[in-house]
């Protein structure tokens, strides 16, 4: 029988709480038993776990890595869209690139942080491909690298085939026809000319950014709003390092670089924001 959200003991919640935050950043908030019971209830059916303290106790083990990385696929969310919220693009499109056609930068390297199922990235691409068609003898050639804690969604993301319902949010008709070609078993895939300018690899965002070189733009959005304000600022710090000078950082509408803003000039677009790096960004490097 799968575990009730009314079985879980407070001390194995507040121990799968703490194993999570070890493991992905994620923060439980007070009384989410219901969610552990609906997002884990299969998987511990599957593996014979009775209770939440087997579970966590079975994580624990450093042989059990696989039903580690199934739980913490289980408890993200992965909810993203095209072009979401729409002005992160438009400023890309209208200022971000201008400035570094301006500053004679044309070939830039961008990082899709936590890139879900491979919107972000992809709208990334197609931005550039917009703007470039606009601005003959003023195009940017843009190399993303998108970054998942999972390899499920990254399996997606790496396909770039999308059903119907995936492909409504946040897709024009325009865009549909120009970016995508429809496949036999009636998904939308990104044509591969886009495919081919993005690479996605797994990378928790606990871990080093070492790997992964510098970068021009930095879109982080939508996923540390689950952390703790300790681990949402040591993220920032650790992505702070790995900027080209004069970079840009895009956050999620409701996110706000906090402790680090003074190392950023925030810049007002549309109904959003997004940070341009200050010359000498002393806060990064305390
Ligand atoms: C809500 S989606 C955001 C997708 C996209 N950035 C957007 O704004 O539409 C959050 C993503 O963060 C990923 N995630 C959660 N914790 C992570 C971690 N510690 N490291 C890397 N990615 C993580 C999840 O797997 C999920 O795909």
């Amino acid at each position: 029988m799968a575990v009730g959200a009314g079985q879980i003991t407070d001390a194995e919640y507040e121990a799968f709480r703490q194993f999570l935050a070890k493991a992905c950043g994620i923060v439980l908030g007070e009384n989410k038993q219901y969610l552990i019971a609906s997002r884990l209830g299969r998987l511990m059916l599957e593996n014979k776990l009775s209770s939440l303290g087997d579970l966590v106790n079975k994580v624990q083990q450093r042989t059990n890595i696989a039903l580690r990385v199934q739980v913490v696929d289980a408890m993200t969310t992965n909810e993203t869209q095209w072009f979401r919220d729409q002005y992160p693009y438009e400023a890309l499109r209208n200022e971000i690139f201008p400035e570094f056609v301006k500053r004679g930068e044309r070939r830039l390297r961008v990082w899709s942080s936590a890139c879900s199922s491979g919107q972000e990235a992809y709208s990334i691409v197609m931005t550039a491909m917009e703007f470039n068609a606009l601005n003959p003898g003023k195009t940017v050639e843009v190399e993303v690298v998108a970054t998942d804690i999972s390899p499920v969604i990254l399996t997606q993301a790496r396909r770039g085939a999308y059903p119907e319902v995936a492909i409504k949010r946040g897709l024009s008709d325009a865009r549909l026809q120009k970016f995508f070609r429809r496949c036999t078993d009636g998904t939308w895939e990104v044509l591969p000319e886009i495919r081919n300018m993005v690479s996605f690899r797994e990378q928790n965002l606990l871990d080093s950014y070492g790997a992964l070189g510098k970068f021009d733009i930095i879109f982080c959005r939508n996923v540390l709003i689950y952390f703790s304000s300790e681990s949402r600022e040591n993220v920032f710090m650790r992505m702070g390092r790995c900027f080209k000078p004069g970079g840009f950082m895009v956050l999620g509408a409701s996110e706000s670089l906090s402790r680090f803003s003074n190392a950023f000039d925030m810049v007002r677009y549309g109904n959003g924001v997004f940070y341009r790096l200050r010359a000498n960004p002393m806060t990064f490097i305390l």
